[in-house]
């Protein structure tokens, strides 16, 4: 398996769900933690978690990611400071829904800068540094929905689509190199986002130690994504995009 034993990996969205499991399962293997959130509270007691288990260094900062420019902001401060992050994992993410018409505008905003904006500017103001060591690790939270766009959730669609998008690109930009790259694209896990967006997971979520590796192993073997749900829905994720759009937009409704 890919080695992130000695590594520094930047965690966003660290303070529950995903991102604490991804910040428990690299400590297991060593590696010294960024992790990024608005819960400091929670992150310090992560941290505090890992260290003392682990001995590994932990860095918590507070940011809220949804503030414009929020994401070159913090490659700027890590610029300055001198600290080098091998491992980045835009994770931080949340989803809204509602039709579009009757969005709020600040809603809209942030929803964009959380899920989309800050994950580029932490991608391309970090990336540089990585190919210039040509070394590196770049995981990108994006989801199923990312593969069909969905009715009163469209926001969150795009956005997870864009990152979708995003990432293949730079995986193809990235493959002659030693900087790995990949996008994960869960269906409903058991973490806080359902309550956050305010709706009911579709059947049973999964835990959340299966889409993080799932994620590890897409690193080792290179893969552009991976898909992490139950049979029946990564099949239909799949074959949604061989329908006639008319009726595969009203199959999401
Ligand atoms: N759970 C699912 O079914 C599922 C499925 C597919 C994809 N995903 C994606 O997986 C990622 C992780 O989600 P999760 O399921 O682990 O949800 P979660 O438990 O709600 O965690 C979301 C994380 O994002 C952080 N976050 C949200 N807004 C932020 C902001 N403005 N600034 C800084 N941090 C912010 C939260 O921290 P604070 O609130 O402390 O700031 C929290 O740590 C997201 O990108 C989500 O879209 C989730």
């Amino acid at each position: 398996m890919y080695e992130f034993k000695g590594m520094t990996a930047l965690i966003t969205g660290a303070s529950s769900g995903m991102g604490a499991e991804y910040a428990r399962e690299l400590a297991t293997q060593g590696s010294n933690l960024i992790l990024v959130a608005r819960r400091l509270d929670r992150l310090q007691d992560l941290a505090t978690e890992l260290n003392s288990r682990f001995g590994v260094s932990v860095t918590c900062l507070d940011r809220d990611l949804s503030v414009t420019g929020a994401g070159r902001s913090l490659v700027a401060e890590l610029h300055s400071q001198g600290t080098v992050v091998d491992v980045l994992i835009n994770n931080a993410g949340f989803g809204t829904s509602g039709s579009v018409a009757e969005q709020d505008p600040d809603a809209v905003v942030n929803e964009l800068n959380v899920n989309v904006v800050t994950v580029t500017e932490l991608t391309t103001g970090l990336l540089p540094g990585m190919l210039k060591r040509d070394r590196g690790v770049i995981i990108n939270m994006a989801s199923l929905a990312a593969f069909q766009a969905r009715a009163n959730h469209a926001l969150y669609s795009a956005t997870k689509a864009y990152v979708l998008s995003f990432t293949e690109a730079l995986w193809a930009e990235t493959i002659s190199t030693n900087v790995r790259v990949t996008a994960v694209c869960p269906g409903p896990i058991a973490t806080e986002f359902f309550s956050v967006a305010g709706t009911t997971p579709p059947g049973k979520p999964m835990d959340v130690a299966v889409p993080i590796k799932a994620a590890l192993a897409a690193i080792d073997a290179r893969k552009p994504f991976v898909i992490v749900a139950k049979p029946g829905m990564r099949i239909a994720s799949k074959l949604i995009r061989m329908l006639p759009a008319r009726i595969a937009l009203r199959m999401g409704k």
